[in-house]
C-alpha cells in the first residue's frame, strides 16, 4: 500500500487523469474499472482535457464502472450512474458505446441479493481490470458495498445503508428520491480482477474509513474498504494527513 498526499486535491485529481491518459496511450484496449460520486468528477474532467490536448484514442478501450442505482424513476435518469457517465467522460471522448459496461440497468427492480455473475465473468474473461478506481464513502464503503459487506461477495444487488442514502441525497431533491438499493460490484470481484487500484479519499469526513483502513491488521466487514488492506498494487490519493 502507498499513500501519496496532497495538499491540494486539484493536483491528485490531475496526476490521476495523467495516469488514465498514459495508460490509454500505452495499451489502446486497456481496461478500466471506474467509479462515480464528486470524487471523479475532476478526475474525468482532467481526463477530457488532456485527451484533447494529446488527441487520445479510446475508442478500443473497454470500462466497467463500479455500481449503479436500481428501479430509479423515469424522471430522475440524470441522478444515474450511466448519466453521469455519460455527462461527465463517455460524450466526451471517442469511447465506443459497445465497450461500456454497468452491472445493471437502472430502471430495472431487483431483490436484495440476487447475484450478477455474469458481469463477473465478462470482467473475468476479457482479462480483468488494469486500473480499478474506487471513491471511498464515509462508512468504509468502496462501490456500494456496505458495511457487512463479505469478503467473497460478487456483483449484486445491495440495499443502502442510511449513511450512503443520506450523503447521496445531496444530487436529490428529496432524500425520498435517493433509490433504495444499488448493484455493486463485490469485494471479491474487485480484489480478484484488479491489477492495481487507486483510492481517492479526500475532505474530513472520510478520515475514519481511511484510517480503519490504514489500521486495520484484516478485513472488517463493519469497513469494507478494509479488503484492500493486503492488496499489493494499491496506491491510495489523499489530502488527510495522519500521525
Ligand atoms: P464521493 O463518494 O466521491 O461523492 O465522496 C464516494 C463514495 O461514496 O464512494
Amino acid at each position: 500500500m502507498e499513500i501519496k498526499y496532497f495538499l491540494k486535491k486539484e493536483k491528485a485529481f490531475e496526476l490521476m487523469a495523467k495516469i488514465i491518459i498514459e495508460k490509454v496511450i500505452e495499451k489502446p484496449n486497456v481496461v478500466l474499472g471506474l467509479a462515480t460520486g464528486g470524487t471523479f468528477e475532476k478526475v474525468y474532467e482532467n481526463v477530457i482535457c488532456l485527451s484533447k490536448i494529446k488527441n487520445v484514442n479510446f475508442s478500443k478501450v473497454f470500462t466497467f464502472n463500479l455500481d449503479e442505482y436500481v428501479n430509479l424513476k423515469q424522471e430522475l435518469y440524470k441522478n444515474s450512474y450511466h448519466f453521469y457517465m455519460d455527462n461527465n467522460l463517455f460524450n466526451f471522448i471517442n469511447i465506443n458505446h459497445d465497450n461500456i459496461h454497468f452491472p445493471c440497468n437502472f430502471q430495472n427492480n431487483y431483490n436484495s441479493g440476487e447475484l450478477f455473475q455474469d458481469y463477473d465473468k465478462k470482467i473475468h474473461d476479457i482479462g480483468g481490470i488494469e486500473i480499478q478506481l474506487l471513491g471511498l464513502g464515509a462508512n468504509g464503503h468502496i462501490g456500494f458495498n456496505e458495511p457487512g459487506s463479505k469478503i467473497d461477495s460478487i456483483t449484486r444487488c445491495i440495499e443502502l445503508s442510511h449513511t450512503t442514502i443520506k450523503d447521496n441525497s445531496r444530487y436529490f431533491q428529496s432524500i425520498n428520491d435517493v433509490p433504495k438499493k444499488a448493484v455493486t460490484m463485490g469485494l471479491k470481484t474487485i480484489i480478484d480482477n484488479s491489477k492495481m487500484i487507486y483510492l481517492l479519499a479526500f475532505g474530513e469526513n472520510k478520515r475514519d474509513a481511511l484510517k480503519r483502513l490504514i489500521d486495520s491488521k484484516g478485513f472488517d466487514p463493519n469497513y469494507p474498504v478494509t479488503i484492500l488492506k493486503n492488496f499489493k498494487n494499491l496506491i491510495i490519493f489523499t489530502d488527510l494527513k495522519f500521525n
